[in-house]
């Protein structure tokens, strides 16, 4: 079996680490590159953080690079309350001591996507999509050589986490969003929708714990601190695991369900800013452009997971 081509775009954020080691445990996959982009933290702090996770992994040999340290147009806004001062609060990282790649994120992702064949690369964004967006404005013709996008981000019936209409990742970036939402890839979306039934409960919490390894116990920390912050907010049993249904999706896409439809991305109002609107019924006749989940075999999914983390 020839191991699918995937570039993961990320801003670490623990759950951003849980869809990396995934990446990194699957045969499945072949990791071209890590590009690391502004969000839940600085991108001092996230591009590091790949670093960090990638030694957790054991693979020093990953690629990983820095991208774009602000939004397309908006300042940039992270997310430290969720995540820690260091983005990976829970686990005790020592300093990364593998290389960070030199060249910019976006110069080589589209090097690696202008060398590639048609539809070959699929690319797996967890964060703000800067970093895709801008590599599609530098060089338009890297689209025909993307065989899919497939990301986390964006809220319909569940609204938004960030404001009452916008999902973290494209509130952030809007601008970024709607290039990526009209560039005319395949794009496959994995809402808040989706991730908000996918709980990390005591019982999987301690299942992670259980496995005995040193990225278990990693992957216990991160998520035992990770989780509180969304538990308080939406009064559950424990916190969405947004990212590794991205990687989760790729691997097993039967456990996923979800709908062809059109969805644009909200940049005119502050309030609404940043809202992925979708027309569910195609009330206006404009073209599906995207395919948004919107269920998940949750128990199949940390049953997943976990199989694979165990294997690190
Ligand atoms: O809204 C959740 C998303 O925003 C996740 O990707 C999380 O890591 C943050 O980037
Ligand atoms: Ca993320």
């Amino acid at each position: 079996m020839t191991p699918r081509p995937i570039v993961i775009d990320t801003d670490p954020g623990q759950d951003d680490a849980l869809a990396i080691l995934l990446a990194l445990a699957s045969p499945e996959l072949a990791v071209l590159g890590i590009t690391a982009v502004a969000g839940n933290v600085p991108l001092p702090l996230s591009e590091s953080n790949a670093r960090r996770i990638c030694e957790l992994a054991g693979a020093r040999d990953a690629k990983v690079f820095a991208g774009c340290p602000r939004p397309m147009v908006r300042a940039l806004t992270t997310a430290e309350e969720v995540h820690g001062q260091t983005g990976l609060d829970g686990h005790d990282f020592p300093e990364p001591t593998m290389a960070l790649q030199p060249d910019h994120a976006v110069d080589w992702m589209v090097e690696t996507l202008m060398a590639a064949g048609e539809r070959e690369i699929t690319l797996c964004a967890l964060g703000p999509l800067t970093n895709l967006a801008m590599a599609m404005v530098m060089e338009p013709r890297i689209r025909s050589r993307i065989r899919e996008i497939v990301m986390m981000g964006g809220g319909f019936s569940d609204g938004g986490n960030v404001t009452p209409a916008a999902e973290f990742n494209i509130h952030v970036d809007p601008h970024a969003a709607q290039v990526v939402f009209t560039s005319g890839c395949k794009l496959t979306l994995i809402p808040l929708d989706v991730t908000h039934q996918a709980l990390t409960t005591p019982a999987r919490l301690e299942r992670f714990r259980a496995i005995g390894t040193p990225v278990g116990r990693a992957c216990h920390g991160m998520l035992s601190f990770y989780r509180r912050h969304d538990m308080s907010k939406y009064g559950t049993d424990g916190g969405p695991l947004h990212d590794p249904c991205v990687i989760a999706y790729l691997l097993a896409p039967e456990i996923f369900d979800g709908k062809h439809v059109a969805v644009e991305i909200e940049i005119s109002s502050e309030k609404t800013m940043g809202t992925t609107l979708a027309d569910w019924w195609g009330v206006t006749g404009a073209p599906p452009n995207c395919t948004v989940m919107n269920a998940i075999d949750d128990a199949a999914f940390y049953d997943l997971l976990i199989e694979r983390i165990a294997r690190l």
